[in-house]
């Protein structure tokens, strides 16, 4: 099988698509005929070994594979050949199979397409985890989303309209923030590029109060601002560092905003609480049936074409979600 192999630590042009033997099968995991799998920023972080775990080499990078179940290990329990399941891979995910632990498996609706499920297990997983258990998320509370162009701040606001809160997006490029808006109906649009004070203008938004819940997976300067225009009892969530700085929490603001800084590990609540994730995605897909959640899917590229994908991510060019199909995908 092919899969698209990251054999020393670098940039995207270090990958190399290679014919590779299938990976044995342990006792309680699925080897998945993967159709179509997400991009996203970690495979960025961890094809160059600045993630936070550094897989063996030679690895293929891919965090969230779609497909159908080809092999069951022998203590599985639940998951039949032929299943069509989304895998929360970790890495592994850029090839023809996967294989992958039964407990980071959920099954996919026959009303769900295989290239749409692929893109919503590590942001919509993540977002959905921050804004329910962690931020306990109110319909009608503000919710101000940093980052809005990228994968975790579309499937935030995704999520957050679906729970019933007013939107805020932000980020550093108009036209991206203009497409944002237009696929989700957000008018409150931010740049925090062009505007230092940006701030200002969602105390503006919120008459003075500031944003019942914050999301960042930015950092730096964009965090530190946060602390500055966060309503009384606010939840600022910290999801990723995009900017490439971690910030620090002032706790004089803290103290004075009587806030929560709330910390966000979607791979570690998936491993401790399986049954609370798995209900987690039982609502995604629920939500995806009714037609509530609509994901933003950039673009469509073949497993080929991966190194391109992560090149898109790395000059900030995706809106949304990029997609990458194999040849088992039909469409
Ligand atoms: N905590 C968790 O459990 C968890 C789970 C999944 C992902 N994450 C993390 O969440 C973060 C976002 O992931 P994502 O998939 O949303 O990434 P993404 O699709 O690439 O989006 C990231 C956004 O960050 C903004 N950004 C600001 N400064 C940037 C910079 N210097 N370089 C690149 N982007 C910059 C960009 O928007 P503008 O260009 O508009 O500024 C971009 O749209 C990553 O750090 C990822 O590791 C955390």
């Amino acid at each position: 099988m092919k899969a698209m192999l990251c054999t020393a630590y670098g940039p995207p042009d270090s990958l190399t698509l290679t014919d590779v033997p299938s990976a044995p099968l342990g006792e309680h995991d699925l080897r998945i005929g993967v159709h179509a799998a997400g991009v996203n920023f970690p495979d960025l972080l961890i094809i160059q070994g600045l993630y936070q775990v550094k897989p063996d080499l030679p690895f293929a990078p891919g965090g969230e594979a779609a497909g159908v179940v080809l092999e069951v290990g022998p203590s599985v329990t639940g998951f039949t050949v032929g299943d069509r399941v989304l895998g929360m891979t970790r890495w592994n995910g850029f090839a023809e199979e996967a294989v992958v632990p039964a407990h980071r498996c959920v099954r996919i609706p026959a009303a769900v397409d295989l290239t749409v499920a692929a893109g919503i297990s590590l942001t919509y997983g993540t977002c959905i985890h921050a804004l329910v258990q962690r931020a306990r998320l109110q319909p009608g509370e503000t919710l101000l989303v940093h980052g809005a162009a990228g994968g975790i701040g579309t499937a935030t606001i995704d999520i957050g309209q679906c729970l019933g809160a007013q939107i805020i997006a932000t980020g550093g490029s108009d036209t991206k923030l203009r497409a944002v808006g237009r696929h989700y109906g957000v008018d409150a649009l931010i740049n925090y590029n062009t505007d230092a004070e940006w701030k200002d203008q969602v105390k503006a938004l919120t008459e003075g109060r500031g944003a019942d819940v914050i999301c960042d997976p930015v950092g730096g300067d964009v965090f530190e601002k946060s602390l500055r225009c966060i309503n009384w009892e606010g939840r600022l969530l910290v999801v990723g560092f995009t900017s490439g700085t971690i910030p620090k929490a002032r706790a004089n603001l803290v103290l004075l905003k009587g806030c929560s800084v709330v910390g966000v590990f979607w791979g570690a609540y998936a491993d401790k609480d399986p049954d609370g994730n798995r209900a987690n995605f039982a609502q995604l897909f629920s939500w995806l049936e009714e037609g509530r959640l609509r994901p933003l899917i950039a673009r469509r590229f073949p497993l080929a074409d991966a190194v391109e994908a992560l090149k898109m991510i790395e000059r900030r060019e995706v809106v949304g979600k990029i997609i990458l199909t194999t040849d088992r995908h039909a469409d």
